[in-house]
């Protein structure tokens, strides 16, 4: 089975480009950059990474993320994800990227998207790899901040596809950025957001109803409301699962146990993603294979997660067709 994996034809779409920092990476940059980091080395750095929540996670992440400075960093930080898109045959990838981790230490805006894109157009150009580029609010910060951001996003609007809302969910509802986000769609933004991680099955109803947003990032929480699971089959709303990053941050506490298989199987657009690799533990083949051995998975199975990816992918419509019938294509000669 893992073979088959290895090469299946993947698209990504829940991914942190920020959370692709490999420790190893994270050393080299604060030794260029002069930046301090309370770790000795790579290795005392992967020993930190026990989580026992989100928040937990997050403290350390945003930690990470001070290493990166200039233009190249973030150009050395999204191609060596690229390179790992290559070797796990990620066909197309849709990034999120946190400007205001970012613009909050006085890195400028266009710092941050010029290194990620300049590496996403080399990827396009000589892996033929494609991809998208989300810009996500933090939503512990206020909704003054939001606006901000998105004002300093719309010189840059033919780079960034769409905007959506990550960090801390317990206490920070979609509704608290609805007015962000109707500014975002105005200006031509499509919309995606976390919910349904940590927070509540009425946080996914709100996300879609009040962001309007075309998928939902984890979701996985919509098994405590059996009309929001029906409601999402029928609507064939997406939902960006991370099945790593799940057990990492104890939303289920074993591969078991998680229910990615059981929403699968009752009809609902569930994907597979890495979320946060560096952090978690694994990149797409790693979460393919995870799922696949916990749950037994048919090749007809993984391969719909790849077809459930390019139907809720921002891939235009000629594209999503040619992909799909690559990965049936795939599927039946192997
Ligand atoms: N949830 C919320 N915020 C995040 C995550 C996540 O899984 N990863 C990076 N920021
Ligand atoms: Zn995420």
């Amino acid at each position: 089975m893992n073979e088959f994996v290895r090469q299946l034809p993947k698209v990504e779409l829940h991914l942190h480009i920020e959370g692709s920092l490999e420790p190893e990476l994270m050393f080299e940059l604060a030794h260029r950059n002069h930046i301090e980091i309370p770790f000795n080395s790579p290795e005392e750095v992967k020993q930190a990474y026990q989580f026992s929540n989100l928040q937990s996670f997050l403290d350390i992440y945003y930690q990470g993320a001070n290493v990166l400075v200039h233009e190249q960093d973030f150009f050395d930080l999204t191609w060596a994800y690229l390179m790992r898109c290559r070797e796990d045959n990620v066909v197309h990838t849709e990034i999120f990227f946190d400007p205001q981790t970012h613009t909050e230490r006085g890195i400028a805006f266009e710092t941050v998207v010029n290194g990620i894109t300049r590496a996403l157009d080399k990827a396009n150009h000589e892996l033929n790899i494609s991809s998208q580029l989300i810009m996500c609010f933090l939503r512990h910060l206020d909704e003054a901040s939001a606006f901000q951001t998105l004002q300093q996003a719309i010189p840059f609007k033919d780079k960034i596809i769409a905007v959506g809302l990550d960090s801390s969910e317990q206490g920070h509802p979609p509704e608290k950025f609805a007015r962000v986000f109707e500014k975002a769609i105005e200006e031509g933004f499509l919309t995606v957001a976390h919910a349904g991680e940590e927070g509540s099955a009425q946080n996914i109803w709100d996300a879609i109803e009040l962001l309007k947003t075309s998928r939902i990032d984890h979701g996985v929480r919509c098994s405590d409301d059996p009309h929001l699971v029906e409601t999402l089959a029928q609507q064939q709303v997406p939902l960006t699962v991370c099945p790593l990053s799940n057990i990492k941050l104890k939303v289920f506490e074993t591969m078991e146990q998680h229910n990615i298989a059981e929403l699968l199987r009752a009809g609902l657009c569930v994907t597979i993603n890495s979320d946060d690799p560096a952090y978690f533990g694994g990149y797409m083949n790693d979460n393919f294979n995870a799922v696949a051995n916990a749950h037994q998975l048919s090749k007809k199975e993984l391969a719909q997660f790849s077809i459930n990816a390019i139907n809720a992918s921002f891939i235009a419509p000629q594209a999503k067709e040619d992909l799909i019938s690559s990965v049936w294509q795939y599927t039946e000669s192997h």
